[in-house]
């Protein structure tokens, strides 16, 4: 094994930038280093102004989410090869780099009012099914919109994967007293009865098979 390996990484800034572009980057391998580690490497040590994002660098904030090979991949939890091919999630907006914009998709579960209101979760609960608790693996890292095929970014007329995740979550959620399968109606989830798990979660959630089947069977 070489003892270098050279990425391709997307650069773009929109304020100052016509069109994106790829930049080659080759820095020192090292056995067992990450995606992100590398990302990091070369903000330290190559080129400060690249811009990524990244929290927990365990799997479960979901901020580091990238496009890597064409595949959505948690950076910090992919192993570095040689050549990869590193951009932001497709679909999404892009602010800089491989930073893309999140907060219209936070603002929508406010918009929606998907989360449990507070006269809900003083209500005495009874355990979460087992289906309930898979749905909580959700990083929030909106992979899962990168990969729909439906889904397109500013359209109103399709929540999208994450929103029902979201849905079903909320569903399966003992305190929860709001009807949540007319809301994912209402959002579109009708649009996924042929589509059948092709969008992807690199943490491993069935989309399908736990979240948009359990918010079409009623
Ligand atoms: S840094 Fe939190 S999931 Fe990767």
């Amino acid at each position: 094994m070489s003892s270098k390996v050279s990425l391709e990484i997307f650069r773009y800034d929109p304020q100052k930038d016509d069109s994106p572009s790829w930049r080659i980057y080759t820095i020192p391998y090292e056995e067992k280093n990450t995606v992100l580690g590398a990302l990091i490497y070369i903000q330290e040590n190559i080129d400060p102004s690249l811009a990524f994002r990244y929290g927990c660098r365990y799997k479960r904030c979901g901020l580091c989410a990238l496009e890597i090979d064409g595949k959505p991949r948690m950076a910090c939890h992919t192993y570095l090869r040689e050549g990869m091919r590193i951009g932001p999630l497709s679909k999404l907006p892009v602010i800089r780099d491989l930073v893309v914009d999140r907060k219209s998709f936070f603002d929508d579960l406010k918009k929606y009012g998907l989360y449990i209101e507070k006269k809900e979760a003083d209500v005495e609960t009874a355990v979460e099914p087992e289906r309930g608790a898979r749905l909580r693996s959700c990083a929030e890292c909106l992979s899962c919109l990168s990969t729909c095929s439906r889904y397109d970014f500013g359209s109103r007329n399709f929540g999208g994967p994450f929103l029902f995740v979201k849905l079903a979550q909320l569903q399966f959620d003992p305190r929860n007293s709001k009807d949540r399968f007319q809301q994912a109606h209402t959002l579109g989830i009708m649009h996924c009865r042929d589509c059948k798990n092709k969008c992807f979660c690199p943490n491993g959630l069935n989309i399908y098979g736990d979240a948009i089947c359990s918010l079409l069977e009623k």
